[in-house]
């Protein structure tokens, strides 16, 4: 059974807070949703497997460890989970990444596929999807299911906000999978936006609107 982490980090808070702010600029909405999405990588990657090393010091033979295996996955969902790709990157600069574009209808609000490229050997890695927003959790899961499909059996997902609806969605639709949120709100409105959440994440990062 996948676990569901709430962060309550007072950085992560802090810089949450300023996220949503209506008044927050595109540019800084950039760098923190890229510092949040660092900060919360470091507790996404605590299960990495390690092998034990040999370093020479100058004085001497240190016994450590290191990482081992192939490296992770980040798979951003596009647009938004963009955002998130060189906070994520600045902890596993040699991480593979994927992408996957996904948007959501606005009439039906359902997931409909644009784009997936993957890493050929993807079902040899651990792989973390990210996407800023898990509303109804459509896109999530169907970008879930695309990694599936590939063979991926190591999945972990990354939002920074959430609504309930879209974790027990993801919980239900895959129950192997665990989600890290730094946030979860109270519900969805009639539209599917996250309340209060921060508006749509797409546009704030790119300021398309
Ligand atoms: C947003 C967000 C998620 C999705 C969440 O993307 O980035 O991918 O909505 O909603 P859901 O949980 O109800 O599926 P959007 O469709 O707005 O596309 P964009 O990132 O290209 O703006
Ligand atoms: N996508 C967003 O960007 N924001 C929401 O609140 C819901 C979906």
């Amino acid at each position: 059974m996948g676990q569901v982490l709430i962060y309550d980090h007072p950085l992560i808070q802090h810089k949450i807070a300023m996220l949503r702010d209506k008044n927050t600029s595109t540019k800084d909405f950039r760098e923190l949703v890229s510092e949040i999405a660092m900060l919360m990588c470091y507790e996404v990657t605590r299960d990495l497997p390690l092998k034990d090393v040999d370093v020479e010091t100058p004085i001497g033979i240190a016994h450590e460890k290191m990482l081992a295996g192939k490296d992770i996955c980040f798979v951003p969902v596009l647009r938004a989970g963009l955002g998130m790709v060189d906070g994520v990157l600045s902890l596993v600069p040699s991480a593979r990444v994927g992408h996957i574009g996904l948007y959501r209808d606005p009439d039906t609000l359902e997931p409909v596929e644009y784009y997936c490229k993957l890493p050929v050997d993807v079902a040899d890695r651990a792989v973390v999807v990210l996407d800023p927003m898990l509303a109804t959790g459509g896109s999530a899961s169907a970008a879930i299911s695309f990694i599936k499909q590939r063979g991926a059996k190591d999945i972990k997902l990354m939002n920074l906000i959430a609504a309930p609806e879209g974790i027990d969605r993801v919980v239900e639709d895959h129950p192997d999978v665990d989600i890290f949120c730094a946030a979860v709100d109270k519900e969805l409105n009639s539209h599917a936006y996250i309340v209060p959440g921060l508006g749509d994440a797409g546009d704030r990062l790119f300021g398309t609107k």
